[in-house]
């Protein structure tokens, strides 16, 4: 029986996730740190089949879309009955809906939600969820990147192994947060490990020089370096 440190008889971050390929999960999210936590009660992942929730013989989830065109348009009734008997039971966690057509999902609003008790997560196929009760049911609409994937699912897995690593506990000191890319609004600085020389490429003089002020200086110098190279619209962003 796991030990849950919150007092309340529940894990402290609990992720609920409505989907048709149930047997997708936990997948990545069993394994490593973020696995051992999900053994530990750290955190809590329960998936819901919204085929349970379809019309008839055939549990229908999906029909034609309105007005035409190629695909299926997933059901607002399948979908709201899903919500709905997870809100039952998890009433005030947020709903999010994972999609392309989302606000970006940024390491700020990744701290945001693992700050809070977890998330209801619903990972949409075909062309999509009738928008009908994205409205009725205040879903959050979120996006990983700007690519489309056949489905939400693996979305909402990047979405839970971002916040559940921050979830106090899950990472051990040794995986510090603290010079993070992203934390600081900046890319990480490069990583050198031994040997010292390898294939006729030195790892820098300054970090073997013990110096720690030197070696702070020159990491943050290279973040700014990468970042202004790589990413520049992140040092415009708002912090
Ligand atoms: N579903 C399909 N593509 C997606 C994306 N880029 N982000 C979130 N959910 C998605």
């Amino acid at each position: 029986m796991a030990h849950f440190p919150t007092g309340t008889g529940l894990p402290p971050w609990r992720a609920a996730v409505l989907t048709l390929f149930p047997e997708m999960f936990p997948g990545p999210l069993g394994v490593s740190l973020v696995g051992q936590a999900l053994d530990a009660g750290l955190w809590s992942l329960a998936t819901h089949q919204i085929r349970d929730f379809g019309i008839g013989r055939h549990r229908a989830v999906d029909d034609t879309p309105a007005g035409g065109g190629a695909g299926m348009v997933m059901r607002p009734d399948v979908i709201a009955a899903a919500i709905d008997r997870v809100r039952e039971t998890d009433p005030d966690l947020p709903l999010l809906y994972m999609s392309p057509r989302g606000v970006p999902l940024t390491q700020e609003r990744v701290r945001e939600l693992s700050d809070g008790a977890g998330a209801i997560i619903l990972a949409g196929r075909f062309e999509g969820v009738d928008e009908r009760v994205i409205a009725a049911r205040g879903a959050r609409e979120v996006s990983i990147g700007d690519y489309v994937l056949s489905g939400g699912e693996l979305a909402a897995m990047v979405l839970i192994d971002a916040c559940v690593r921050l979830v106090p506990g899950v990472l051990g000191a040794d995986e510090s947060l603290v010079h993070e890319s992203f934390e600081d609004g900046l890319l990480e600085y490069p990583q050198y490990t031994k040997p010292r020389e390898w294939e006729g490429r030195a790892t820098p003089e300054v970090l073997m020089s013990g110096d720690h002020k030197k070696i702070a200086e020159w990491r943050r110098a290279e973040a700014e370096r990468i970042t202004r190279e790589r990413r520049p619209d992140l040092l415009h962003r708002k912090p």
